[in-house]
């Protein structure tokens, strides 16, 4: 947060406080919330279904599900993709979309979006202009480059051909509610949101490594607990100051987001159609058909199309009545996203909501040296590689132009008029000097010890068979292992 760091000050005392009774009593201070297994509704069981049924959009080809995969903790999958960090999507499966799909995960525990000092929190969507589950849910099917249908009329005639999902629906909510198209939708976005939050195998089911851990079933390793102790650490990753690693009003466990928004200043990446210099579809060659309209780019500005979060260029669908106002004049907000879970957050790579990062290794590694070493135009005195420098890179800048070479601006992603909106008052991003200089607040050692810790977030651990726990390669080590 920019604009009170001395509320995330005091919030985090509190937390360091919890997490060293935590680890001081064996991990069991906080109340489990033991899962009950209840019946779905008939709302939620239709939600399952039509999530993911691809009769519901225009190319036939695509469901909640397709950009929503269950195996990627409900991201979607840039090889899917053509390899593109964005999602495909349109009548003819070839048109691009411009945010990294996040996680469903969870998600049901997002508040209400709300603004109280100019700091915003809550709502669905990186840029929380959805105000519920709901709302959210009925957009995807009439976006043209996603689900593609005309309008309400076109996805209720699309389910009354497909019939095991018609059956649902029917028994949810009953036949006549079809006669009207735009109510049929919006029962829809109900179902759809009733399986996201009454599913509790699917998207809640708080069976990570960690959960056990804090409930005092396992162990984590001794690499996997000084990552937690790193992520606590005000000094060293500071991540638990958005990322809270202890439960907070919205659950009893942790959530690792606490739902609000910052500008983190992460760069462009140029793999998105929207942020190249031509805006050219990639996979026809042909100019993107939707452009949203800028909004907030100054004349000046070093590129055509920025995604500035809650500033623009998405606004919320008029239909939503208790949508997110518009905030398109709210500047110094421009460029935050919603701080997102990191739980299962390895298997839901790329990485923030532009999927710059294809690995966590190297967001753990931007975070600690953004304002080091970076070879960028503003940077006065960038530190190269190497002792003091960047732990794990050979050369030195996350911040590269479209060729590739070193941006002559460091927060590319942003319009230089708004630099000052980068929030560069806490640690990580601000160094405190460790080993007699300005250097990254963690060795190559400790970014993987704290990697190791976060895989421990993936659900899926059954504390009677740990060696059946699954994590990806990305989880392993890349320094070479503590003597
Ligand atoms: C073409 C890919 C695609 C399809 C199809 C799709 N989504 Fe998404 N979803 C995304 C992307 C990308 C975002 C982030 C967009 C943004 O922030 O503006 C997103 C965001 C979301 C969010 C917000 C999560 C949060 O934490 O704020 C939810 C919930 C969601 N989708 C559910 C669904 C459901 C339900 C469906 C089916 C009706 C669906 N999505 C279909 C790509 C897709
Ligand atoms: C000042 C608040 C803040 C701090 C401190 C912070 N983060 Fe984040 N984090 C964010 C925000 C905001 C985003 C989303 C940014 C975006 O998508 O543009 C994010 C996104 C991420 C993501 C990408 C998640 C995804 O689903 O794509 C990872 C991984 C991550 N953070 C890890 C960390 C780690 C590890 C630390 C500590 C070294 C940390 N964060 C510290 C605010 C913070």
């Amino acid at each position: 947060m920019v604009s009170n760091n001395k509320t995330r000050g005091y919030a985090l005392a509190v937390l360091m406080v919890a997490s060293a009774t935590l680890s001081a009593c064996g991990g069991s201070s906080e109340t489990p919330a033991a899962p009950t297994v209840q019946a779905m509704s008939d709302a939620a069981l239709a939600g399952e279904a039509l999530f993911s049924d691809k009769s519901l959009s225009a190319s036939g080809q695509q469901s909640c599900g397709t950009c929503h995969i269950k195996s990627r903790a409900f991201t979607a999958d840039p090889a899917v993709d053509k390899g593109l960090p964005v999602p495909l999507g349109g009548v003819n499966m070839d048109e691009p979309g411009f945010r990294n799909a996040p996680s469903l995960m969870y998600a049901a525990f997002t508040p209400a979006f709300s603004l109280e000092d100019g700091a915003a929190s809550g709502g669905f969507f990186r840029d929380g202009r959805a105000s519920t589950l709901a709302a959210q849910a009925v957009q995807p099917f009439v976006n043209s480059f996603e689900m593609a249908n005309q309008d309400a009329a076109e996805v209720v005639s699309r389910l009354k051909n497909s019939p095991d999902t018609l059956r649902l629906y029917v028994e949810a909510y009953g036949a006549d509610s079809l006669n009207d198209a735009n109510q049929a939708l919006n029962n829809i976005g109900a179902a759809l949101a009733a399986y996201e939050t009454e599913d509790i195998a699917e998207f809640e089911p708080f069976t990570s490594k960690f959960d056990a851990y804090v409930d005092g079933k396992v162990t984590l390793s001794e690499r996997e607990l000084n990552g937690l102790a790193l992520f606590n650490n005000p000094g060293k990753g500071n991540c638990t100051s958005c990322h809270p690693s202890v439960h907070q009003e919205f659950s009893s466990r942790a959530l690792f987001t606490d739902f609000s928004y910052d500008n983190i200043g992460i760069p462009r990446n140029w793999h998105i159609p929207a942020n190249s210099a031509t805006t050219r579809n990639p996979i026809t060659g042909a100019s993107l058909k939707y452009m949203p309209t800028p909004v907030n780019v100054p004349n000046d500005a070093e590129y055509s199309y920025y995604d500035m979060g809650i500033c623009g260029p998405f606004v919320a669908d008029p239909q939503d009545g208790g949508a997110r106002p518009d905030l398109a004049h709210l500047l110094p907000s421009c460029g935050q996203f919603k701080v997102p879970t990191l739980r299962n957050i390895a298997l839901t790579a790329p990485y923030f909501h532009n999927g710059v990062f294809a690995e966590i290794h190297q967001a753990v590694e931007w975070y600690i040296t953004r304002d080091i070493n970076n070879n960028t135009g503003n940077n006065p005195t960038p530190v190269p590689a190497g002792p003091g420098g960047n732990p794990y890179e050979a050369v030195g800048t996350f911040y590269v132009a479209a060729d590739g070479t070193p941006d002559l601006y460091q927060y590319n992603d942003l319009p230089v008029l708004y630099d000052a909106n980068v929030n560069a008052g806490e640690v990580p991003y601000t160094a405190p000097a460790i080993a007699g200089g300005n250097g990254p607040t963690m060795t190559a050692q400790e970014i993987d010890d704290l990697v190791l810790f976060l895989c421990t977030l993936t659900d899926g651990f059954d504390p009677n068979h740990p060696s059946a726990y699954n994590v990806p390669s990305q989880c392993q080590p890349i320094a070479s292992p503590s003597p």
